[in-house]
């Protein structure tokens, strides 16, 4: 990739880090901790304690709470609320961030939900992710790694010149765009995914990735290829077609659930492993242990804790009455860290015996990007393994950490290697 390439990138990133506010919430697990045993669906008081504290770094999520606004904490309550979207609908993202990506799957109920999903995973079979990962996924990772690998100052930061990079140039390969609008591409995109922070900018940004979007659909629908946005134009399911609009909407709800997720989840594994030198020892000399490694650290730091939901009816979670209507936050971060399910839940481990997290979350609406997430972090994980060898934190930079509300992952991983 170009310099100038990544110096765009670099800017852009800087400024996502500015507005994320990355370092107001440092570790909120204690918190869910003490509420969860008593607590584990929760009717929150008006004051904003609970999934979304007062002075968090998210604004986001206007509440009315005017019927009642509850957390689920439990691995139980929250896997209740998830698996029962007739019960828990996800309409109540319409408000949200449907004002900047459009109509999209993130926001729909079933029936209409199920027909659409169908539509577009057409996009993300087993063959595909298996091309992807031999022929897209690997090069782009080491042409970011080839960037400093031979620096002779065996110095980087990993989330600025890797981890947050990485995952935006794979989706735009995946849709095929032209090289040249790269740049563009990622300043857009990561202007799309601040939208928690600044909606107006997100906004703008999401406008001129339509017209973007709407001239290369057009140029699909004339000449095919084999990219996603290809695949997505072809899409046909009980008769029913993707339009230009729809197509746009989910092309840009996968910025923010495909790319930022994965910068997250493969930072905080990386963390957890440089902070336990013993269990990255151990990693580097059994790559078996790779697949458990991963789940280990999204179950430990999920990249997105909280999500929401909204009641259809009256209902009843863990012996707690949610009347029709009210706000429901599910804090997966604090389910996946439940001390019914694990045992020193807090600890990063990677050899715990294997247990379903949420943190893909469960039911109708569990991520659709599962297999490449997982691929992506292991490709990024083997990688990094492979080319610099003696991997550990750099003395003489300030110490990583994990920061966020909501979305967590760590600001920097300034890193040194033999
Ligand atoms: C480790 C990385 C990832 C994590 C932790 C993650 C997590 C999640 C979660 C929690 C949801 C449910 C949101 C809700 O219902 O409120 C979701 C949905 C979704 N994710 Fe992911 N995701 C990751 C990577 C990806 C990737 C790489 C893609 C790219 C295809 C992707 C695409 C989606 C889509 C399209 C949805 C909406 C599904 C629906 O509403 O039916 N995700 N993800």
């Amino acid at each position: 990739m170009a310099t100038s390439d990544l110096d765009d990138g670099y800017d852009a990133f800087e400024q996502f880090n500015r507005s994320a506010g990355m370092g107001i919430v440092e570790n909120p697990y204690p918190m869910f901790a003490l509420v969860r045993p008593q607590h584990p669906m929760k009717r929150e008081d008006d004051n904003g304690s609970g999934i979304v504290p007062e002075g968090s770094d998210i604004e986001f999520m206007p509440i009315d709470r005017s019927v009642g606004v509850f957390t689920a904490y439990s691995f139980e309550a929250v896997q209740q609320v998830l698996k029962d979207g007739e019960t828990f609908s996800s309409q109540g993202y319409a408000d949200i961030m449907g004002k900047v990506l459009g109509h999209s799957i993130l926001e729909m109920d079933e029936p209409e939900h199920h027909l659409y999903r169908g539509l577009v995973q057409q996009a993300f079979s087993r063959k595909a992710m298996e091309t992807w990962e031999r022929e897209l996924v690997r090069d782009v990772v080491d042409e970011h790694i080839d960037a400093f690998a031979d620096r002779p100052t065996k110095r980087a930061d990993l989330v600025r010149e890797l981890t947050f990079p990485f995952p935006v140039v794979v989706i735009s390969r995946l849709l095929g765009l032209p090289r040249e609008d790269l740049p563009m591409f990622h300043r857009r995109a990561v202007e799309v995914i601040s939208a928690g922070f600044e909606l107006e900018r997100a906004a703008k940004a999401s406008q001129a990735l339509f017209e973007y979007f709407c001239a290369i659909i057009a140029e699909r629908r004339e000449h095919p290829s084999d990219d996603v946005i290809s695949v997505l134009v072809r899409a046909e399911l009980e008769g029913v077609r993707l339009t230009d609009e729809e197509i746009c909407s989910f092309l840009r709800l996968l910025l923010p659930a495909g790319a930022e997720t994965t910068y997250r989840s493969s930072s905080n594994l990386l963390h957890g492993l440089l902070t336990n030198p013993e269990q990255l020892d151990a990693l580097r000399a059994d790559r078996a242990l790779l697949p458990q490694a991963i789940e280990e650290g999204l179950r430990w730091e999920a990249p997105l804790i909280a999500i929401m939901r909204s009641a259809t009816r009256d209902t009843e979670v863990e012996g707690v009455l949610v009347p029709a209507g009210s706000f429901v936050g599910v804090n997966i971060g604090s389910a996946n860290h439940d001390e019914k399910v694990w045992e020193r839940p807090e600890e990063f481990d990677i050899f715990r015996p294997p247990r379903q997290h949420l943190a893909f979350a469960w039911g109708p609406h569990m991520c659709l990007g599962i297999h490449l997430a997982r691929m992506e972090t292991r490709v990024v994980l083997t990688q990094v393994l492979d080319r610099l060898p003696g991997l550990r934190p750099d003395p003489e930079a300030e110490p990583a950490a994990i920061s966020g509300a909501i979305f967590r992952a760590p600001a920097a991983l300034p890193v040194v290697w033999d």
